[in-house]
């Protein structure tokens, strides 16, 4: 393995890091220490010439890797044409052709139609709005743990970190936070099969929410992550996600899953849901969606999408550009990446799984995911204490060894490469991972 042992970052990139600190909002800040010249593929190279296997992929969205040379031509060839119509007012076939595209993959049996927006943030709010419009109902149902977003509406529904919301209040009304199902830190107190077999999440909505707080009735939708992200890479059992969709349908509500990080082929199908064989009412997708060009969508059954003319816009949403970029980038998926994504997704689990053995802060872990969004929870013991600072410190050392990857959740770390990343790739990747678990541990006295 070569690993360039220069101290990162270097020169060029502590100046950049430092004009930086000078001008852009600290709210962005703490960051890695990493200023990028270039990528491709599935490595990325600083601006003092380091090499690095990227994990990351600009937090699961450079689908085909960096600058995919079909994703960068169909950017070039549509800029050439135009850039921007606004579809408010006009209309362009790249824009209808990513919206059938969008409407053939939805995630149930049934007509759909398409609202694309620029971000992931923007098309949870536009969900929330179209429940709220074709309910006539107020209340919405959302998840601890769960990550939706930072503009208002979206903002409202993420609980996922404290930081995120504090200052803000008051968000907007008729959100309810309840549990989700996370088997390995029950927060029921049960331990992990009890908690599969019998999720008392479903209860305390159906027996604690629903009877004391919010009439069902009332309730719009119920949004979650197939799989949370930024909450830590977690998979819920199947039966939950089931049991939220039959609450939904015995009370009228509408299941709005959002995709945003778990769509679009990263965990070896279209949509983080089909793992769980469940058919929601909207769907929310960006990241993935146009390898890093901003897009996102709201894609709903054609009955739900039935708000009238003037009830929702954006100006930029549907940019010509992202949506070449979409399409091309949703072909390339179609055609082999999706697969790559869930045999590269296996390989990393399997080999994760193999640390275990000998890797303290792994041994009582939790290794789990789908495809090619994988999460390792670092713990100090068999009693499962987060290992926050270890985590942290396997992050910086991963910099030092040439390595882009991301933590989530209290102390978890996630492999989230481009879906078009190669077994040599992946292997190298985890060479670096390991070196740097390996670091971490030796300073924090655990080997
Ligand atoms: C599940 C999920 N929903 C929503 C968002 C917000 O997306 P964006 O940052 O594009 O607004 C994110 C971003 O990380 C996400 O992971």
């Amino acid at each position: 393995m070569v690993v360039n042992i220069s101290t990162r970052p270097g020169p060029n990139a502590q100046a950049i890091i430092d004009r930086d600190m000078d001008v852009m909002t600290g709210a962005l800040n703490p960051r890695y220490p990493f200023a990028i010249e270039r990528g491709q593929g599935a490595r990325v190279w600083d601006v003092d010439g380091n090499e690095y296997v990227d994990f990351a992929a600009g937090i699961a969205v450079t689908a085909t890797g960096h600058s995919h040379p079909k994703v960068v031509q169909a950017i070039i060839d549509q800029a050439q044409k135009f850039i921007h119509i606004a579809g408010t007012d006009y209309y362009y076939d790249v824009q209808v052709r990513v919206a059938e595209k969008l409407a053939a993959i939805a995630p149930f049996d049934e007509p759909a139609r398409v609202f694309l927006t620029n971000s992931g943030t923007e098309a949870v709010e536009g969900a929330v709005k179209m429940a709220r419009w074709y309910t006539d109902r107020k209340h919405i149902i959302a998840f601890y743990g769960a990550f939706h977003g930072r503009t208002m509406g979206a903002l409202s529904l993420t609980a996922s970190k404290v930081i995120q919301r504090d200052g803000f209040f008051p968000l907007i009304p008729g959100v309810h936070h309840v549990p989700y199902n996370n088997p390995y830190r029950c927060l029921h107190g049960r331990e992990e099969q009890a908690c599969r077999d019998h999720c008392m999440c479903i209860d305390y909505i159906a027996d604690v929410l629903f009877k004391r707080v919010v009439p069902p009735d009332s309730v719009a939708a119920i949004i979650l992550e197939p799989i949370q992200g930024e909450g830590g890479y977690i998979v819920p059992d199947s039966r939950f996600v089931q049991q939220i969709r039959d609450l939904c349908t015995e009370h009228g509500i509408l299941m709005i899953v959002d995709e945003i990080q778990s769509g679009i082929g990263r965990t070896g199908k279209w949509w983080g849901v089909e793992h769980h064989g469940v058919q929601p009412d909207i769907v929310c997708s960006a990241k993935g969606i146009a390898s890093g060009m901003p897009l996102g969508a709201v894609i709903a059954r054609e009955h739900v999408m039935s708000w009238p003319p003037g009830a929702h816009g954006s100006t930029y949403g549907g940019n010509p550009v992202s949506c070449a970029a979409a399409l091309a980038t949703l072909e390339l998926i179609e055609q082999g990446y999706m697969q790559n994504a869930a045999e590269q997704g296996a390989y990393i689990q399997e080999a994760l799984e193999e640390m275990q053995t000998h890797h303290p802060a792994l041994k009582h872990g939790r290794i789990d995911g789908r495809g090619l969004m994988v999460g390792a929870e670092l713990v100090l013991d068999e009693k499962r204490t987060p290992a926050k600072a270890l985590r942290n410190a396997v992050e910086q050392q991963a910099i030092q060894n040439g390595l882009l990857i991301l933590g989530c959740g209290e102390s978890a770390l996630r492999f989230c490469p481009a879906l078009m990343i190669d077994r040599a790739t992946v292997q190298e990747g985890l060479e670096r991972f390991e070196l740097s678990l390996t670091q971490a541990e030796q300073a924090a006295g655990l080997l």
